[in-house]
């Protein structure tokens, strides 16, 4: 993308809208020109359940990123999550006449790789390409002119629910702005938050929000895995809740006041007071009982993601760990809880590499919203080697580059 373009990303969360206009300083960098965070209405787990409703909210987010940046916004790159999606690896073969391989069998692999027989409610919204390899001999990033009898492709493709997904288009439509792109949530995260390291060697990025949990696997440069699962900080203050006979939004505040995921970090003399349902005065609480509660709830969000990375088959991949981002990355213990149960190292993470408006970007909540803008560049930065009937083949170059060998659907 060239220099000084600005671009809009809308991050609609179950909990917040956050709505991003920025300016490409390079292709490493974003200056941050308005932010509008508001508080989501009629959005659950990551679906829209109430168009009117999610429509005033991310309206009101919308508007307040033009205030703040003196921009009118048409339109924007936004975030997609929910358990309508889903995801499968596709494989596809040519074979090869003349023996070296050309520009035509590459679009022809590739063309193959992306023909999945899906429902007819259902839209393909990423086809991710990975490596190539000719004659079974894999790792291949660019075949073109090598000798080969065979030419194999690989693709994660991800699919979503047609009407989740018109759903929401129509919500930010409302607002007069056209959606450019769908994106989902972890990719948007992994464009902001991991290293080249990290990708290569093999990592995991979870988002844990309010309503999803966000997966994504890369191992050598590729995306192997995707999935969303409908968990979230959302429950851990539901059941702080139920636990301590509290208002929701009481049980919000105590959560992240004084919540904590591991009971063995928490002093047994430590307490805090609040009011119950029903009660004039604050009570007092064992600081240490929270901490049990917030404990079983997300043992079992990181049971529910452990089962899931061994679903995938690539278990053993991941020498790089996790990468845990979310607004439910910010409970003390986390990292070390989820550690214990994956069996891998697990770093937290937010978004870097901006500046501007940042103050209120300062927290991995914000790491989808900033990852969008990412996500923008690093596709418009890709330049196509092949193109094939319309579809712009992104190659590897530099390091930025390098990041998503896409086919865009
Ligand atoms: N300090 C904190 N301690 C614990 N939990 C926190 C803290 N701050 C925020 N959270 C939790 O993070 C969640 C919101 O995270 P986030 O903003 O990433 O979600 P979202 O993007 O709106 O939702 P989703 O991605 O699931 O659709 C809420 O459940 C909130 O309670
Ligand atoms: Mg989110």
């Amino acid at each position: 993308m060239e220099k000084d373009a600005i671009i809009t990303a809308i991050d609609v969360g179950t909990t917040k809208v956050c709505t991003l206009t920025a300016q490409v300083e390079d292709e490493q960098n974003v200056r941050i020109l308005g932010v509008g965070i508001e508080p989501t209405q009629g959005i659950r787990k990551g679906m829209v359940i109430d168009i009117p409703l999610a429509a005033d909210s991310i309206a009101l987010s919308i508007k307040k990123a033009e205030r703040a940046s003196g921009l009118q916004i048409e339109n924007a790159i936004v975030s997609i999550a929910g358990s309508h999606i889903s995801s499968i690896n596709n494989k596809a073969t040519v074979g090869i006449v003349g023996g070296v391989i050309s520009k035509e069998d590459i679009a022809r692999v590739l063309e193959s790789v992306k023909a999945i027989s899906i429902p007819s409610n259902r839209t393909i919204i990423h086809t991710l390409q990975r490596t190539f390899s000719v004659d079974g001999i894999d790792g291949i990033r660019s075949p073109k002119g090598m000798y080969g009898s065979r030419l194999d492709v690989e693709a994660h493709i991800i699919t979503a629910s047609e009407s989740s997904i018109e759903n929401l288009r129509q919500c930010i439509m409302t607002a007069e702005v056209d959606v450019s792109q769908f994106v989902l949530n972890s990719l948007a995260d992994a464009s902001v938050l991991l290293t080249d390291i990290e990708k290569q060697m093999g990592v995991i990025v979870c988002d844990i929000g309010g309503g999803t949990t966000d997966l994504a696997m890369f191992i050598n440069n590729d995306v192997w895995h995707t999935n969303v699962i409908s968990v979230g900080g959302n429950h851990i203050t539901a059941d702080i809740a139920q636990a301590f006979h509290l208002p929701t939004k009481q049980a919000e505040e105590v959560k992240k006041m004084h919540g904590c995921a591991l009971p063995k970090y928490v002093d047994d003399e430590e307490y805090f007071y609040c009011r119950t349902f029903g009660k004039d005065e604050a009570a007092k609480f064992s600081r240490k009982q929270l901490a049990e509660v917030i404990n079983m709830r997300t043992e079992e969000m990181f049971q529910l993601i452990l089962q899931e990375i061994k679903r995938s088959g690539y278990d053993n991949l991941l020498p790089a760990g996790m990468v845990l981002t979310g607004g439910t990355a910010l409970l003390p213990g986390i990292d070390k809880l989820g550690s214990d149960i994956l069996g891998m190292p697990v770093r937290i993470a937010k978004p870097e590499r901006m500046t501007g408006m940042i103050d209120q970007l300062n927290g991995p909540a914000y790491s989808t919203a900033v990852g969008l803008l990412y996500w923008s560049m690093l596709v418009q930065e890709s330049s196509p080697e092949e193109t094939a009937q319309g579809n712009k083949i992104v190659t590897v170059g530099d390091r930025v580059k390098r990041f998503f060998r896409m086919l865009l659907p």
